[in-house]
């Protein structure tokens, strides 16, 4: 049996001895007896009576151990032309007195603090301060708009909201205080401090309970750590369901430390002291896991990337960094080498850096497509892996586990279930699917540790969202098949979801948005294929009876809309205006129909259409304003 076979079948067959043994990898104040209990709904909670402390694993403990001098955070941040070195001695000392500043304003155990904050130190320096105090940080990106930071606002309910005068984008300064103002301006929830980071490229004017960043450190008194309870939640992040409101997912402490620990050595094949660049966001998942809390209890040393894959300033970025900080492994999201790709297809910044220093490059946030993998492993002399997961379950559910077992690479495939998730697929049915068909991608239960604990305040919803469909597995949203040889292969989404340049947004959301317009009667938002980000919104319109106005100028008027209400990040810039929408009988709007003339795919005439000539005037429409590749569409 191969180690990674062995491993994964110890997982599966004995999880509380497996996971007992994985919780020996962090420094626990109380360690564990209960490993596994599982709660009312079914659903695993682990190391319920064990107390520890995240931000004490990620530093304090490192900084004991000796790795006091050694590099924590390699800041770059090549739109302000600054770059820094934060040792773990040194952002110990900042995390303690941040906390201190935190603990001044009245932020305790179990409170929130939601954070919005562009990629600097800070934004880590804020998470960790929050982990410390065993307060409950909520990091909401800095690409969404007023309402979505309202929304998240008022769920969470913060003490206190940690912010910055501005992020810095390709093209511009975006100022992040008066984002801030407005959602505060929309919120039924008004938290009691606001912390500004003021940045030099655009300075915020402080009204009444903002407070100073720097003032509020430099007078804090350290604060130590607070120890918690390893089912107590570290943080809520908001993600895309399929309706507006986004869901608060909730991650716990002693879980999640241990699979991080786990992921690192296991899957990125890490040791302390080495440099692991993930060039995400601290707003997503992926930042959370890898950007912050990962490398940091690995005693690795992280990047913190303040740019873009092109143009801040070239298409050399990614290689740049990954040879100026002797990186050893890189993860990012598969548009981001699009992006590259296109400006550079021969991949001529690629050879003018000394790459020796990387072992692996890992993607995900969206199937790596073929032919961008090809075009990485043509020019890279490292395995270029896909690993597939979701912000519910906080680190990879299947990857090509380098640290453990490196196995044949197969294009398209995000190789095989990682130790502690039991994937399946099942047909509608519930019954378990053979080798290549294709269904959905469920996990069952006990899920590992580090997956979501609920939703926050709303236990109904986690249920009907993720255990109501087939009792006893998670239902993870995605589609896909596992071959004859174990390996996993996620073919997209299910639901109402979008990834749009590696990020997950809402078409039900935008929805919403769209058609509470006054002159939009009807509406539907379709996901549709795009070569840069993989797939982007186009919303479908139908108006009211009497709308006299131009459709042009309505037009422009629902695309700001979206960027008003969701943000700048929803990349909605395509919408039109038909007379009809395809429907069933019943009513359902056949989006899955729209997509595939919007893709350019064949597409017959379903026999519970309502009215069949609806698809060729949408059909037509779609070619008018030339669509994706409506134009290539036919109808068989
Ligand atoms: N704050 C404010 N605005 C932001 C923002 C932020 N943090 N991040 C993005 N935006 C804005 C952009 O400026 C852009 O605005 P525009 O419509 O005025 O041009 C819009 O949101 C869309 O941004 P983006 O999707 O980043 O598009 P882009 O064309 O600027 O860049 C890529 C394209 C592929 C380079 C970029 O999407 C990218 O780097 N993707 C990688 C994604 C990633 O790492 N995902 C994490 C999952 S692992
Ligand atoms: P998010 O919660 O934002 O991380 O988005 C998770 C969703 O992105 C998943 O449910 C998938 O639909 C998609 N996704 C992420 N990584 C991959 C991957 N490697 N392959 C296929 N889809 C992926």
């Amino acid at each position: 049996m191969s180690r990674y076979q062995d491993e994964f079948l110890r997982s599966i067959e004995s999880p509380e001895l497996f996971w007992a043994e994985q919780a020996g990898r962090l420094p626990w104040f109380t360690p564990p007896q209960t490993i596994l209990r599982y709660d009312d709904q079914g659903h695993a909670r682990w190391y319920e009576d064990g107390e520890l402390n995240l931000c004490h694993a990620a530093l304090d403990h490192h900084v004991e151990q000796g790795r006091g001098e050694l590099a924590a955070i390699h800041w770059d941040s090549p739109v302000t032309g600054q770059k820094r070195t934060l040792s773990y001695g040194q952002l110990l000392d900042r995390v303690a007195r941040f906390a201190g500043a935190l603990r001044e304003l009245g932020v305790k155990y179990g409170d929130r603090v939601v954070i919005y904050m562009p990629m600097v130190p800070e934004a880590l320096v804020a998470m960790m301060a929050c982990a410390r105090l065993g307060a409950v940080h909520s990091v909401v990106f800095g690409g969404f708009a007023p309402h979505e930071l309202a929304v998240r606002i008022e769920d969470a309910e913060p003490r206190v909201v940690v912010t910055a005068s501005c992020g810095v984008e390709i093209d511009r300064v975006v100022p992040y205080k008066p984002i801030v103002d407005e959602a505060l301006a929309r919120s039924a929830h008004q938290p009691a401090a606001c912390v500004v980071l003021q940045r030099e490229r655009h300075e915020a004017e402080l009204g009444a309970g903002d407070h100073d960043w720097a003032t509020l450190e430099a007078a804090a008194e350290p604060a130590p750590c607070v120890p918690v309870k390893a089912t107590d939640p570290l943080y809520i992040l908001y993600t895309s369901g399929t309706t507006g409101r986004p869901k608060g997912v909730v991650r716990d402490t002693g879980g999640y430390g241990v699979a991080l620990h786990y992921s690192m050595e296991k899957i990125y094949d890490m040791a302390p002291g080495e440099v692991f660049f993930s060039a995400s966001d601290v707003g997503w998942v992926v930042g959370h896991a890898y950007i912050v809390y990962a490398p940091l209890l690995r005693g690795c040393t992280t990047v913190v990337y303040e740019g873009k894959p092109v143009r801040t300033p070239d298409a050399g970025a990614f290689w740049r960094l990954i040879a100026d900080y002797r990186v050893k492994s890189f993860f990012t999201a598969p548009t981001a080498f699009r992006a590259i790709k296109k400006e550079d297809p021969e991949g001529e910044w690629l050879s003018r850096y000394d790459l020796s220093c990387l072992a692996s490059l890992f993607l995900a946030g969206e199937r790596l497509d073929p032919p961008t993998f090809h075009w990485l492993q043509e020019r890279l002399d490292v395995p270029v892996i896909d690993h597939w997961w979701q912000t519910e379950t906080g680190w990879p559910v299947a990857a090509n586990l380098l640290g453990l077992e490196p196995m044949p690479i197969k294009a398209g495939s995000a190789t095989v279930p990682v130790p502690g998730f039991d994937v399946q697929v099942l047909d509608r049915e519930g019954r378990r699917a053979v080798a290549q068909e294709q269904g959905a991608v469920v996990i069952k239960e006990p899920m590992p540790p580090g997956c979501l604990s609920g939703i926050w305040r709303d236990t109904e919803r986690f249920h009907s969202a993720y255990m109501a469909a087939f009792p006893g597995y998670y239902l993870t949203g995605d589609g896909g098949y596992v071959d004859e040889e174990g390996y996993v292969f996620i073919m997209g989404r299910t639901d109402d979801v979008i990834n749009v340049a590696g990020h997950r947004l809402s078409t039900g959301e935008m929805e919403e948005v769209v058609g509470a317009h006054p002159a939009v009667a009807e509406c539907a938002v379709i996901g549709i294929q795009d070569a840069l980000k993989g797939q982007v919104p186009v919303g479908l319109v139908i108006l009211k009876d009497g709308f006299t106005g131009d459709e042009a100028s309505l037009e422009v008027e629902l695309i700001e809309r979206v960027r008003q209400w969701i943000g700048p990040i929803a990349c909605f810039r395509q919408v039109l205006v038909v007379d009809r929408l395809p429907k069933t009988r019943s009513g359902k709007i056949l989006r899955k129909l729209l997509r595939n003339i919007a893709d350019g795919q064949a597409y017959g005439v379903p026999s519970t259409i309502d009215d069949p000539a609806s698809l060729e005037s949408v059909h037509d429409a779609m070619r008018q304003h030339d669509v994706g590749a409506s134009g290539q569409a036919r109808m068989e």
